[in-house]
């Protein structure tokens, strides 16, 4: 493909000038122009206490201004004078040439929306004191003005990163979302006419899904796709890249055609044929967001080397380097038109929630979209929750709760995590993403296709406050047995109908797993597609280290991933929330 990008991208430039006008007049909404400067991410207040010529007292307060909570804060700048800072208190202060470190004491190491944290230490100079005129809150510029991700292509921002060629900030911002006919008639005739003109997204998950269909009910082709998509005068289309050696190698419910080094297939039979299909100029209009390849960076951090959910299969993708040389190739191959918006897949809170999961992942995703050729700028965002069932919110309670002076952290059920829903794990994964080297400008996309818990089950209220346990038990509307368990959830509902731009920094929620298609089979079932039972979708099955060894909370009687599940879809129409009218 290299051989094809610059004439490539060139020919999309003019072609996509006319519709990207209209997209951005469009993408303003009511907003007028100008007018949506936001206050600062952060604000960080210096003063100097006392000063005795030689040396200081200085007192520093930081304020994350963001609508999630920051974890391990960190405050940065650079002396213009020769001070050092030195002994400190609240905050490990360390200095190296002229850039001072300040980091979170471990007793104070989360930053809640709004919320502030002050510490003070001493310091010697000669000379002038000036104070600092920069500071960063975990890369993050703080005291000055930032316009909200969300509002898509402010004009003269001058916070804002380059433009990615002709790319609107937000694609789903003011724009009509391709409904999947083959998705949308099987929901109709099975008892979900209510949702069945709702967009999903279309799954390339094998080679032979690029003419022929996914897996299950799916007959039509990329193509076909696209030509029904100008056909709805949609302005945004979903696919999802679905389709690495050894995939899935944490489960195998998933396990796909490719085996673990056929990366050179995979470039050559699935990722080339679908970007010559993308580039036909007759597509230069549509958006066409990409989601890549769910779970398979995550599990590149998790479940390898020493670690208790290891594989052997994750470790031999993380040695033989396919997952990471794939994903580059696929960001650069798409990326390389105008049109293309990709996605790389982020798991979900309850998956890399955790502290040693969170920053190493963001990391490895870098280091991905940095590889085969790709860069950060083929990266328009991450998608959160794919095919997963995490509450979007969680109305009753939030991480910075606690019972009798224990965190909610500390309960069974959140065992730890920073995060106890999606919103404001996507959030914080994005402002990660930045840390590691993403664009500022990055958004994401949260599936919300399953994640409503509506029913008769749900929580009204919170919990009365008798113990850190029965209160999380008692608030959530997560009703999943253990955050680990992610096949074909008994009590789940459909979540938030697709929105764009629902709130800062994410893009839009969007139903990218089709509600009804199954995770995975609950018993050995033959099929063409590499896919086996996993035992994670047999109800009768008590768990393993991924899931802290709790039963699956599977609905049983589950066909192969992917395939139609006709009682999954009834359960996921009683228990939507919002409810459906
Ligand atoms: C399956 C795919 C399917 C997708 C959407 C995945 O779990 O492996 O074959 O297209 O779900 O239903």
């Amino acid at each position: 493909m290299t051989g094809t990008r610059t004439p490539a991208r060139k020919r999309r430039t003019a072609l996509l000038a006319a519709s990207t006008l209209v997209a951005g007049v469009l993408g303003a909404g009511g907003l007028m122009q100008g007018t949506a400067a936001a206050a600062p991410a952060c604000t960080v207040d210096y003063t100097v206490v006392n000063d005795w010529g030689s040396g200081f007292t200085a007192s520093v307060t930081v304020t994350n201004n963001a609508t999630s909570t920051l974890s391990n804060w960190r405050v940065e700048w650079d002396y213009a004078g020769n001070q050092k800072a030195g002994q400190a208190w609240n905050a490990t202060v360390s200095q190296d040439g002229a850039h001072v470190t300040a980091s979170a004491p471990s007793w104070n190491s989360t930053l809640s929306a709004g919320g502030s944290a002050n510490f003070g230490f001493n310091g010697v100079y000669s000379g002038s004191n000036p104070k600092p005129t920069t500071f960063k809150l975990n890369g993050t510029t703080c005291n000055v003005d930032v316009q909200d991700p969300d509002i898509p292509d402010e004009p003269d921002d001058p916070t804002d990163p380059p433009p990615r060629g002709d790319r609107v900030d937000n694609p789903y911002a003011g724009a009509k979302v391709y409904v999947n006919p083959d998705w949308s008639a099987q929901a109709a005739r099975s008892g979900g006419r209510a949702i069945s003109n709702q967009p999903t997204a279309v799954w390339l998950d094998r080679i032979s899904a690029i003419e022929s269909g996914s897996a299950g009910e799916n007959t039509m082709g990329l193509r076909d796709h696209l030509d029904e998509a100008l056909e709805q005068d949609a302005d945004v289309i979903q696919i999802v890249t679905y389709n690495l050696p050894g995939r899935d190698c944490a489960a195998l419910a998933s396990q796909g055609e490719l085996g673990p080094n056929e990366i050179d297939r995979y470039k050559r039979e699935f990722i080339d044929p679908i970007a010559e299909i993308v580039g036909d100029p007759k597509y230069a209009g549509l958006r066409i967001v990409n989601i890549v390849e769910i779970d398979s960076l995550p599990n590149l951090v998790t479940n390898v080397g020493s670690r208790a959910t290891a594989t052997p299969q994750c470790d031999e993708m993380l040695a033989n380097g396919n997952y990471v040389k794939g994903v580059g190739y696929n960001l650069a191959t798409l990326g390389q038109y105008d049109n293309v918006y990709n996605y790389i897949d982020i798991g979900h809170h309850g998956w890399l929630g955790w502290d040693d999961n969170f920053g190493a992942s963001a990391d490895m995703l870098y280091k991905a979209a940095t590889s085969e050729g790709a860069t950060v700028d083929d990266v328009a965002g991450f998608a959160a929750n794919v095919a997963n069932y995490g509450a979007l919110k969680e109305p009753h309670f939030t991480i910075n709760d606690t019972v009798n002076g224990t965190s909610v952290r500390q309960s069974k059920w959140v065992d730890w995590n920073r995060y106890v829903d999606e919103q404001s794990y996507a959030q914080a994964f994005r402002q990660e993403a930045v840390r590691a080297g993403f664009r500022s400008d990055v958004g994401v996309i949260i599936d919300t296709s399953r994640n409503g818990w509506g029913g008769p089950n749900r929580p009204t209220a919170p919990a009365a406050k008798t113990n850190v346990d029965s209160f999380v038990e008692n608030s959530r509307i997560d009703r999943r047995i253990h955050t680990g368990n992610w096949c074909n959830q008994a009590g789940a509902g459909l979540g938030e109908r697709p929105k764009a731009a629902p709130a800062s920094g994410i893009d839009a929620y969007a139903w990218i797993k089709p509600p009804g298609e199954s995770d995975g089979a609950s018993e050995d079932i033959p099929n063409d597609e590499g896919k086996r039972a996993d035992q994670m979708c047999d109800p009768d099955y008590g768990g393993n280290a991924r899931n802290n060894n709790n039963k699956s909370g599977a609905l049983p009687g589950a066909p192969v991933s992917g395939h139609w599940f006709q009682a999954q879809f009834e359960e996921l129409l009683r228990n939507a929330y919002p409810p459906i009218n």
